[in-house]
Formats: structure tokens, C-alpha cells, sequence
């Protein structure tokens, strides 16, 4: 039974310590203080929050996959490790925020690193109490009781599942010991995620810094992507960027796509080697104090687009650049897709790709054999980034402060059936992340060139 108060200072644990590394505006407490009132605000006192860690992962043997902290949990503490529950109660009249953490254990420190422990949650992560993660369970149900709202994510981890569903289970026979479990699970889209996806200041801040750096790293692998280069080599020189620039790593998995790998949508092998007359296409992202930035650039090997690669590459940059403009309070993602869709079938069907009326491809979605995904998504955080589409059934309105991506693409595989030779084994995609503002759309990866005549200048460097 370990209980820790809130207390003052806790001596000896000034600095740099477990989470204390995040740096600039991102490490300052009061950030992540305002962002639980705000998600206590929105759940109500009758609303109660649990937010979760996901579990470590075995990689391989004894080998974890490296730890990342949930999205959720740091939005709202900032706090990295393992093995964290947050428990928000607006209602409570003490201990509002309660925090799950792995306690100080010096052996396992020695072994894995060190720990904030309870004093720590409670000194510098602003929690009023906290308990050790081990008793969570015997807990959790004093924690949720007698409030209408658990706002959970069913579904993510289940053992933590397991945790929840138990402690109702259980409260459901308390009822004369006046306890009772809460009357619904709500999803946390409706509260945290409706948060998440409004950026502020210090976030636009933190992707501003993951877009910079990964604009630089997409201009070295146009500098290095040369013919006779393998593809993992130029994710070398994009992780080394990403690192030696201060950031975390990828914020998911680079793909590095040459000649016919690039119509792969997913492609993240990695391991070709990169031939004369090949276009590559590079998506990938620099994750910068949690945030993470998504560009994808198709750049042409030795450093000439040909006649046919230019064709296809300057519909989807005309395309991209008109979507782009389009980007502003009022619009709706799906407007911007069913525009990139139209142009880019009448483009298909200029191209020789497509034959047929353009409103009866796009009906019965013929155009989805060169242009199979979606055209933007939510950005920050996660790069498919937390937030409703739709709201009411509607999709949802831009508004300041919310961070998109417009990526539209087309991928010919090489063999393709039916279509000029010639445009068989390209695949381009271009990817630009943007903040909206009251008056349009800030570019955060204007950084990154996209031009033509400014991607072959910087595959020539
Ligand atoms: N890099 C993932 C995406 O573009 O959605
Ligand atoms: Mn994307
Ligand atoms: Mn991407």
C-alpha cells in the first residue's frame, strides 16, 4: 500500500530527469496542467477519464521494441514511461488526478533507467496522488464509481480492458454499499480527442521544428538518392538528420520507394538498390518532442525527370498545389478530396490511363486503380492524428488550429494493364502538412522543394 501526497520538492530529483528531457515550451508543467482542466472542463463533474500506456512490446527473444509513450498520456502529462494510468475526476473533491506509475525500484533502475516514481508523478507531473501501477486493479473501481461518464478506449490493450470491465463488473454488485459504476463507456474522441485536434501554440511550435528538420532530411535524400545507392541507405541519411537535429526518430515507418517500389503504397522493404531513370518517392516524417511531421517527395534519381515521369509528376503537383489552396476555415476534407479525385481522373484519362467519362469513373471509382487512398488526414501527435470526421454526420469544418496533410498521388505498377507503356513503373505522391489559420493555411513544409525545376536542382547538389 504506497500512497504519495502532493509535496514540494523532492530532493535530489531537480533536472533532467525521466520525462524532464522533452525540451523547450513542451516541458513546461503549466502546458499539460491546462490540458486536463480543459479535457475536465469538457467531461463534466459527472465524467470521469482513465487514460492508458500501451503495453511494452516483445520485438524478438528478450528484445523489447523501444518504448513510446501513448499519444494520450502525454498530451496530457508529458510523463514517457511504461506501465501509466491517468485518472481524471472533475467531480472528486480531492485527488482530481491520480497517476498509476512504476515505483522507484534502485535494481531495476541500475538494469532499465531511471523512474520519476510516485514522488515524481506527484512533484513534477501534477498529479495530487499517486499509487503504484501493480494496484491499479484494486483501485480503479474506488477511482470510477458513482459517476455517469468513463470516458476509455475499449478495445486498445486488453489486459487494461480486462482492469475496467472488472472493476464495473464488480461495482454492479456494491450498489447498497453505495457504489455504483458508471451508466456508460464513452469514446474518448467525444472529450480528449476533440482536444487533441485543435493545435495550440506550443504544439504548432513542436511541428513547425519536425517539419524543418524533416524538409532537411528530404533535401539530403534528393542530394544522395543517386543511381547504384540502396534505398536503406538513403533512411540512413533521413534517420541521421531526424537525430542529429534533435529529434526523436521517425514518427512511423519510412518508406523509401525506387522505379516500380514506389506504386507500393506501403512499401517499407527498403532494401533495392536505386537504378538510372528511376523516380523515388520518400515519405517520411521527423517526430520532434512527440510531434511528427508526414512529407512525401518524389524526386528523380539522376536528377532529370523524363519526358513521361514529368507528365504525371506535374498533374499531381498541379493538383496537390490547387488542394492546398482550397485548405482554410469553412472547407472540408472531403471537399478537398473529391477535388484532387476529379482532377486527377481528368488527368488519368489525358494521361491514357482511364478511358470514359470522368463523372461515371469517379462513380463507380474506376479512378481508385491509380489513386486508391484518401487525400489528407489529421496530423500531430499521431500521424493518422487523433479527431472526428464527421460531427452530427457532417464532415467536420476546418478551423484554425487544426494541422492536415494534402497528398495526393498516382501509381502506375509496371504491369499495369492497358495503359502507355511509357508511365508504367511510376509512382508519385507529394505531401505537405498545414496548420490552418483564419485566413487560409500556413505550409509547415514549405521548406521542402516540390517544384520541379527546385527537386532537380537539389538531386544535382
Ligand atoms: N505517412 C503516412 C501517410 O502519409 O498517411
Ligand atoms: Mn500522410
Ligand atoms: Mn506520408
Amino acid at each position: 500500500m504506497a500512497r504519495v501526497d502532493r509535496i514540494d520538492s523532492v530532493p535530489g530529483e531537480e533536472g533532467a530527469g525521466p520525462g524532464g528531457r522533452y525540451n523547450g515550451a513542451m516541458s513546461d508543467p503549466a502546458i499539460y496542467a491546462a490540458r486536463r482542466e480543459a479535457l475536465m472542463q469538457a467531461i463534466g463533474a459527472n465524467g470521469v477519464a482513465v487514460v492508458a500506456s500501451l503495453p511494452e512490446r516483445l520485438r524478438n527473444g528478450d528484445a523489447f521494441h523501444p518504448f513510446r509513450q501513448a499519444s494520450d498520456v502525454f498530451y496530457l502529462t508529458g510523463f514517457v514511461e511504461p506501465e501509466t494510468t491517468l485518472v481524471l475526476r472533475p467531480g472528486a473533491e480531492i485527488d482530481k488526478f491520480v497517476m498509476f506509475v512504476r515505483p522507484r525500484d534502485p535494481e531495476m533502475e541500475t538494469w532499465d533507467g531511471r523512474r520519476a516514481g510516485l514522488e515524481g508523478a506527484v512533484a513534477r507531473y501534477g498529479a495530487n496522488v499517486a499509487y503504484p501501477s501493480a494496484e491499479l486493479r484494486t483501485r480503479i473501481g474506488d477511482l470510477i464509481c458513482n459517476t455517469d461518464e468513463l470516458h476509455y478506449a475499449l478495445g486498445n490493450d486488453p489486459a487494461m480492458d480486462t482492469a475496467i470491465t472488472g472493476a464495473l463488473a464488480r461495482l454492479r454488485h456494491l450498489e447498497k454499499k453505495g457504489k455504483r459504476p458508471p451508466r456508460a463507456v464513452v469514446d474518448p474522441r467525444a472529450a480528449l480527442h476533440e482536444l487533441r485536434l485543435h493545435k495550440r501554440p506550443e504544439e504548432l511550435a513542436a511541428l513547425r521544428m519536425a517539419c524543418a528538420i524533416t524538409a532537411d532530411a528530404h533535401i539530403l535524400a534528393m542530394r544522395t538518392g543517386k543511381p547504384g545507392v540502396f534505398e536503406h541507405e538513403v533512411e540512413a541519411h533521413i534517420d541521421f538528420t531526424f537525430r542529429r537535429r534533435g529529434g526523436d526518430g521517425p514518427g512511423y515507418t519510412s518508406i523509401i520507394g525506387a522505379g516500380d517500389n514506389a506504386t507500393i503504397l506501403h512499401y517499407i522493404e527498403n532494401r533495392c538498390a536505386i537504378a538510372d531513370g528511376d523516380l523515388v518517392l520518400v515519405d517520411a516524417g521527423c517526430e520532434y518532442g512527440h510531434y511528427t511531421s508526414d512529407i512525401t517527395r518524389t524526386f528523380p534519381a539522376n536528377g532529370t525527370f523524363t519526358a513521361p515521369q514529368r507528365r504525371v509528376y506535374e498533374l499531381v503537383l498541379r493538383v496537390q498545389k490547387a488542394a492546398i489552396a482550397m485548405a482554410k476555415p469553412g472547407a472540408t476534407l472531403d471537399q478537398i478530396h473529391q477535388y484532387c479525385v476529379r482532377e486527377l481522373t481528368v488527368g488519368m484519362v489525358a494521361l491514357g490511363l482511364l478511358t470514359g467519362d470522368v463523372d461515371e469513373l469517379i462513380r463507380a471509382e474506376t479512378y481508385k486503380r491509380f489513386y486508391p487512398h484518401g487525400t489528407s488526414h489529421w496530423l500531430g501527435l499521431d500521424v493518422h492524428d487523433a479527431g472526428a470526421y464527421t460531427v452530427d454526420g457532417k464532415a467536420r469544418l476546418l478551423a484554425p488550429g487544426m494541422v492536415i496533410t494534402v497528398e495526393p498521388g498516382l501509381y502506375i505498377p509496371s504491369d499495369a494493364e492497358n495503359v502507355p507503356a511509357e508511365l508504367r513503373g511510376i509512382g508519385v505522391r507529394i505531401e505537405d502538412d498545414l496548420a490552418i489559420t483564419a485566413e487560409g493555411c500556413e505550409v509547415l513544409t514549405r521548406a521542402c522543394p516540390k517544384e520541379i525545376v527546385d527537386v532537380e536542382a537539389a538531386c544535382r547538389a
